[in-house]
């Protein structure tokens, strides 16, 4: 049976399905709710200064699928609305009866050295394990200076990040917001500032959907509405990304990273630990399913890495990141051409309408005269091998991309005779 247990930036922890900091860890409540269903560790919703914050009504809109399913959710609550004492209370207690599990405190707080100076010590004596911290929030707090409007601009990443290495012992997790051009910049930025690790994404701007009879979008709040935050299943490419541009970055390269971002099962977590994260935090899918998902995350990912012979997870953290590379070097001479299964084919047309209109126009379309029967057919010649057609396959399994033998060695794009700006001159190697 392969080892779950992971070691985060010298945090030990069972497995690596940490709940990410929001409404499933914003109390004790919740949060031995979430042990006792088996999650690694949590990252405790955000505290900051007192008063604490206030939140609107309603909060939260999603953007769905044809069949109702949520596929991402948004959100606009802001930060803890209960005191910062009694949290620090409530963490005491559940890191107490629960010496296994993680709790990392996430903190957000203006930018002034001597509120993060005070709030460290206190957080320090509830015994939690590590911070980290929100550069993230895109919604309400950054109006008021704190949030994405920290993480957005380099040089605070860097300097609020120092601060809390000079005041705490604790390891330090810096929070990045995607609500920026380049990822690698603050992840750069919070290395510099000694940063033990980072965590991303938070949250994207999002406006999901409106109501056509109000002329006001979602979430309504006395007819009114403001951007919020989106996150759930739809992020996920998003953040896949920005976790491996930070992992083959030279500049990070084994800066641990915490993945978040539309993790929902064991295979979404196993990507984002090949991807480059030593650990994986989740939000959305809990909050729509409940904590038990972690029991198929636990189950799923053990059973995958027996099949794989993978005795611990540490064994593929980054296992991928080699194999993400800059386009240009990008093997010019692989070929893939779409193979139809007949046996498995319902004639459903789709991918000839999609080959025929948008693509390349290399999927025949034979109707018998007699019997009216169509059957589709990949034009070898023709096909460019863009995956279209599979994509738009109703049937899995039935049209497949087959790797043609071209009988060529690996030319990437620097090396390309057709490279127009003679980039060929320098031969270089893909990563
Ligand atoms: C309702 C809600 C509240 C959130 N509050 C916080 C917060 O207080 N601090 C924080 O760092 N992230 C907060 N987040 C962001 C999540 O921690 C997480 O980064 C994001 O939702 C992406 O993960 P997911 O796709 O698994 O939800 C919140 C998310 C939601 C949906
Ligand atoms: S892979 Fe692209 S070009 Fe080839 S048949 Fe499918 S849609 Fe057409
Ligand atoms: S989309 Fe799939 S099932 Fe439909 S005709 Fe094409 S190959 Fe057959």
């Amino acid at each position: 049976m392969a080892d779950l247990s992971i070691e985060f930036c010298g945090i030990k922890s069972i497995n690596p399905f940490w709940l990410a900091s929001a409404p499933p860890t914003d109390k004790a409540y919740n949060v031995v709710r979430a042990f006792e269903a088996g999650w690694g560790g949590v990252v405790w919703k955000t505290l900051g200064e007192d008063p604490a914050a206030v939140n609107v009504s309603s909060r939260y809109s999603a953007h769905y699928g044809k069949n109702r399913e949520v596929l991402g959710f948004n959100n606009i609550e802001l930060i803890t609305d209960r005191s910062l004492a009694l949290n620090l209370e409530e963490i005491t207690q559940v890191k107490k009866d629960w010496p296994d599990r993680v709790i990392i405190v996430s903190l957000m707080l203006p930018c002034e050295e001597r509120l993060w100076a005070d709030i460290l010590p206190l957080v320090e004596a509830t015994g939690a394990d590590g911070i980290e911290l929100n550069f993230g929030c895109p919604h309400g707090m950054p109006e008021r200076g704190m949030g994405a409007a920290v993480g957005q601009v380099p040089e605070y990443v860097e300097m609020v990040t120092r601060w809390c290495k000079q005041n705490t012992r604790l390891p330090v997790i810096v929070k990045l917001t995607p609500n920026i051009t380049d990822v690698r910049a603050p992840a750069r930025a919070a290395k510099a500032g000694g940063a033990d690790a980072v965590s991303l994404i938070n949250t994207i701007n999002s406006i999901t959907h409106l109501d056509l009879d109000q002329m006001v979008a979602f979430p309504i709040v006395g007819g009114a509405s403001t951007h919020g935050g989106y996150c759930g299943s739809a992020v996920k490419p998003i953040a896949l990304n920005m976790v491996a541009e930070i992992a083959r970055d030279p500049q990070t390269a084994g800066l641990p990273i915490s993945g978040i971002g539309g993790i929902g099962n064991w295979r979404d977590a196993a990507e984002f630990i090949a991807l480059g994260s030593g650990c994986v935090q989740v939000c959305t899918a809990a909050m729509l399913h409940g904590f038990r998902i972690v029991e198929e995350m636990k189950d799923g990912l053990s059973r995958w890495m027996d099949q794989k012979g993978y005795k611990s997870v540490a064994e593929f953290v980054g296992k991928a990141v080699p194999n993400t590379t800059d386009w240009k070097y990008l093997n010019m001479n692989y070929q893939v051409i779409a193979q139809i299964n007949q046996d498995d084919c319902i004639k459903c047309g789709r991918c000839y309408v999609a080959c025929e209109d948008t693509s390349h126009q290399s999927i025949n379309q034979l109707i018998d005269a007699a019997t009216g029967t169509r059957t589709y057919e990949v034009n070898k010649e023709e096909c460019v091998g863009c995956n279209l057609c599979e994509i738009t396959c109703p049937v899995q399994g039935c049209i497949t991309m087959v790797p043609q033998d071209t009988g060529k060695p690996y030319m990437n794009w620097t090396q390309d005779p057709r490279n127009p700006r003679g980039e060929n001159i320098k031969v270089e190697q893909a990563a």
